[in-house]
């Protein structure tokens, strides 16, 4: 038997390698055509290279956001991963990936950081042995609340890191996307 953690840490990972990032085989969603290219067109520095099923990803397939209409309106998952963060991660880093007195900020640690590496940490965690008081970053690999909206997270931090969106909640966002919906459906049972 398999524990969650790796069933759930290597669907993370087929996902970056069929390059969709969505729970579901490439093969299970429904075929979308490919957006004009202005539709792509993000404010912030990092621009998304494709889209499926209201999903964003960069040039290197990692999960990003899409962020119109001044900073106002966010992807779907950005705006997922807002409430995911606020519900399991703001406890110790802060509203809005600020950081606390006792978690890093967020917002600084994702710079340059890529889905693989954020998602190991998320799901492995991580203890930092030398400071004075003793820093710890549970593990999350069993926790189907974080491990099933992991992309989300990404892409919001990403975005609060990329400074495309400001603090707090998002004013707009894309419609829901049916794929998303089948997705949490299958990762949650
Ligand atoms: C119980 C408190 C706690 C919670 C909850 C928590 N973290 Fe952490 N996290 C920490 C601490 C403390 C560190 C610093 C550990 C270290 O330096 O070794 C950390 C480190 C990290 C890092 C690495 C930062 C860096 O600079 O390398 C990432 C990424 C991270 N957390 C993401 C998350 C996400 C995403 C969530 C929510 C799913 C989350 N954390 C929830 C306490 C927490």
């Amino acid at each position: 038997m398999r524990s969650v953690a790796d069933r759930l840490a290597s669907l993370v990972l087929a996902g970056l390698a069929a390059g969709t990032l969505g729970m579901l085989p490439a093969s299970a969603a429904a075929p979308t055509a490919a957006p004009p290219a202005a539709d792509l067109k993000s404010e912030g520095p990092t621009q998304p290279a494709k889209v499926q099923d209201g999903q964003y990803t960069d040039k290197n397939g990692d999960p990003t956001y899409h962020i119109t209409e001044g900073g106002k309106k966010v992807d779907w998952y950005t705006m997922s991963g807002y409430v995911r963060y606020s519900a399991n991660c703001l406890a110790c880093h802060g509203p809005d990936g600020m950081g606390s007195t006792y978690a890093p900020s967020l917002v600084d640690a994702l710079k340059g950081m890529d889905y693989a590496h954020f998602a190991g940490i998320v799901v492995g965690g991580k203890r930092d042995v030398n400071a004075s008081q003793e820093l710890v970053m549970p593990a999350f690999g069993e926790n189907k609340n974080v491990m099933c909206y992991l992309p989300d997270i990404y892409t919001y931090l990403r975005a609060r890191s990329d400074g495309a969106i400001g603090r707090g909640r998002p004013a707009d966002h894309e419609a829901k996307p049916a794929a998303f919906e089948k997705a949490e459906d299958a990762c949650m049972k």
